[in-house]
């Protein structure tokens, strides 16, 4: 969602802003603007579309300073609007871009408009500006305004203000909302996204909840949100530009799908490396923590619901422990019961997720105190929340739609549910070994289902003009079909469903004609001869089936039946293999109906409001 980038340097920051908000643009926008002092002015550019044309804009009027600030929005509070978007400014002074909801606005506006402050957009965020300039007026210099103003704020926010009578600084805060400073050399910058500061520098310092920071050429100053001067560590992210960049893929959609055997690999390499499964794949204080533990309760939104609810079948079946998965918006806002001797595990690709961070604090309030989160962004607000850790290494995923996050956090999670298994002794030497084993196999395993692609590609033309489609699956891969169905919905906008294979005659098959593309995940498995009597189900009504199955399940194609074979079965990781088609289906159904692969519409990379 919103983006932020802010610069202050010895030379013209416009060119690091705009190529700033071009790395953000993957997170989904509707609008995009920045602002800069110079020459004892304030200036500023906002266009509704893309970057590229507040760029031009920018362009036009010859913009050049040393101080800016600039932004991506996604509209929550107003429409899509040029006088909605970012940068916001106070009396011709203070120009403010705002990421996150304020929730009390409202009762703040009322109180500016009473002041004679004057509103010229619908947003929560003009508010921000009106109440700075406000404290500015009381006495307060640009620091101690936003510290006050921060402080009659209700909600979440990460700002960064720049003022024309204070034309050497830029004062940023942080609540709930990602925020970080980058350090340069004689320039430092301020981003909501270590991708969109990467060009310049590589160190920088996370801010913590609460806390408020003056940046200077030279210095930042953070202080904590009593207001004390804190020391905050410097860390060297390794994002790399690379995974940054598109490559020779034609979407980061491809490119994301193709780069999971290295993602994979990466994932395992500490499992590998020790050849074990040690608690201390979660942190360093975690076997402490998952000893005493008698069930799993996992919360997650989306995509990385689906990977719970694959781990649900895992936890239960090799460690023994009860364990259930739920929908984070829906957990938040139940009263749940809360057992303190289970396991709250929250997954989250981007760890910014507000309906999980909230679900999570909500498991907290209820009194749990072992949460472990499952994580593709270091340093993001839910790791930092949570007590343990297990970071998925598939580096930055830029295309809105998940695909090697979501089989780098199958491997954590499976990595957990061995772990739990070992701790309960339920787990011998020979089975560790043979689960090592599989991961071992499994990178090779992922690349050979992407050799599939060119069979898929011709499956997805005979998609391109259906209207619907149905995906089928039992056990352990049926959360895969509610994936495929997710992957096929959100990027080529054809109404998908999934089904448990077994469900299909209490309801769906009512659905099934011609016109009602049916596919099947349907590996050689115990459940695979319960499968081949629903696809019958399917095929009775002039249903035509999809299947994706194994190299060594016994059967053939046949009139209305279309097989695509992955590799031989590869055991408890069928899951993980049996993604990989239904991430190319998508994408290439996508592709022949010339989608916006990568930002499909009214989709958001990561949902940081409700
Ligand atoms: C679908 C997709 C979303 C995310 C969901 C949760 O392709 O990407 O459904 O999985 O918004 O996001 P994270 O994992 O960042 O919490």
């Amino acid at each position: 969602m919103c983006g932020i980038v802010g610069a202050i340097a010895g030379r013209d920051v416009v060119p690091v802003l705009i190529e700033g908000l071009k790395r953000l643009e993957y997170r989904g926008y509707d609008s995009a603007g920045i602002a800069v002092v110079v020459d004892g002015a304030v200036r500023r550019v906002r266009r509704t579309g893309r970057v590229s044309e507040m760029e031009a804009a920018a362009g036009a009027e010859d913009f050049h300073a040393p101080l800016g600030i600039g932004h991506t929005r996604w509209a929550t509070h107003g429409g899509v609007t040029e006088g909605n978007a970012h940068p916001h400014i106070s009396h011709d002074t203070l120009a403010l871009v705002h990421n996150g909801i304020i929730e009390n606005h409202e009762a703040q506006r009322e109180r500016l408009s009473r002041l004679g402050y004057v509103f010229e957009s619908q947003t929560d965020t003009e508010v921000i500006a009106h109440l700075i300039h406000h404290h500015q007026s009381q006495g307060l210099d640009l620091l101690a305004a936003l510290q006050a103003s921060a402080r009659e704020l209700d909600g979440a926010y990460a700002l960064a203000v720049i003022d024309k009578r204070d034309p050497d600084r830029m004062v940023v805060a942080r609540m709930g909302c990602p925020l970080l400073v980058g350090l340069g050399d004689g320039e430092n910058f301020v981003a909501s996204d270590v991708s969109a500061i990467l060009q310049a520098t590589r160190r920088v310092i996370f801010l913590e909840e609460g806390d408020t920071a003056e940046i200077t050429r030279s210095a930042v100053r953070v202080f904590d949100g009593a207001g004390a001067a804190v020391e905050r560590g410097e860390h060297l992210s390794d994002v790399s530009l690379a995974s940054l960049e598109l490559g020779p893929y034609r979407h980061f959609m491809q490119k994301e799908i193709h780069e999971q055997p290295r993602a994979l690999a990466d994932t395992i390499e500490a499992i590998i490396d020790a050849a074990a499964f040690e608690p201390t794949l979660f942190g360093k204080d975690a076997e402490a923590v998952l000893r005493g533990i008698d069930g799993v309760q996992i919360l997650a939104c989306g995509t990385s619901f689906y990977s719970g609810s694959v781990a649900r079948y895992w936890i239960e079946a090799i460690s023994g422990l009860p364990c259930s998965v739920e929908i984070a918006s829906e957990y938040r806002y139940r009263k749940a019961v809360a057992n303190p001797k289970h396991l709250i595990v929250t997954i989250s690709q981007s760890g910014e997720t507000l309906d999980t961070m909230e679900a999570l604090k909500y498991a907290k309030s209820l009194g749990h105190t072992r949460t472990l989160s499952i994580c593709n962004v270091p340093e993001s607000a839910i790791p930092r929340a949570s007590g343990l850790v297990f970071y998925t290494r598939a580096g930055a995923e830029i295309g809105v739609a998940s695909t090697k996050a979501f089989t780098t956090q199958l491997v954590g999670l499976f990595a957990l549910a061995v772990t739990l298994a070992k701790l309960n002794d339920r787990l011998g030497a020979e089975q560790e070994a043979a689960y090592i084993e599989d991961l071992r196999q499994l990178p090779g395993s992922v690349q050979h289902a992407l050799n599939l692609e060119p069979q898929i590609t011709s499956w997805a033309e005979k998609f391109t003009l259906k209207h619907h489609a149905l995906f089928l699956g039992r056990g352990v891969h049926y959360p895969i079909a509610l994936e495929g169905a997710l992957k096929l919905k959100e990027i080529s906008y054809i109404h998908a469903e999934a089904y448990p294979a077994g469900e299909l005659k209490h309801g769906p098959l009512a659905l099934v004609d011609a016109e009602m593309p049916v596919v099947v995940i349907a590996p050689k498995d115990a459940l695979l001869e319960k499968v081949k009597s629903n696809m019958q189900e399917v095929r009775a009504r002039g249903g035509e089936l999809f299947v994706f199955t194994d190299a060594d399940s016994n059967f053939s194609a046949s009139e209305g039946v279309h097989v695509i074979r992955t590799p031989r079965h590869v055991g408890v990781l069928s899951p993980i293999v049996h993604t990989i088609p239904v991430q190319l289906l998508a994408y290439h159904t996508a592709l022949s109906r010339g989608t916006d692969v990568d930002k499909p519409r009214n989709l958001a990379k990561s949902v940081t409001v409700e």
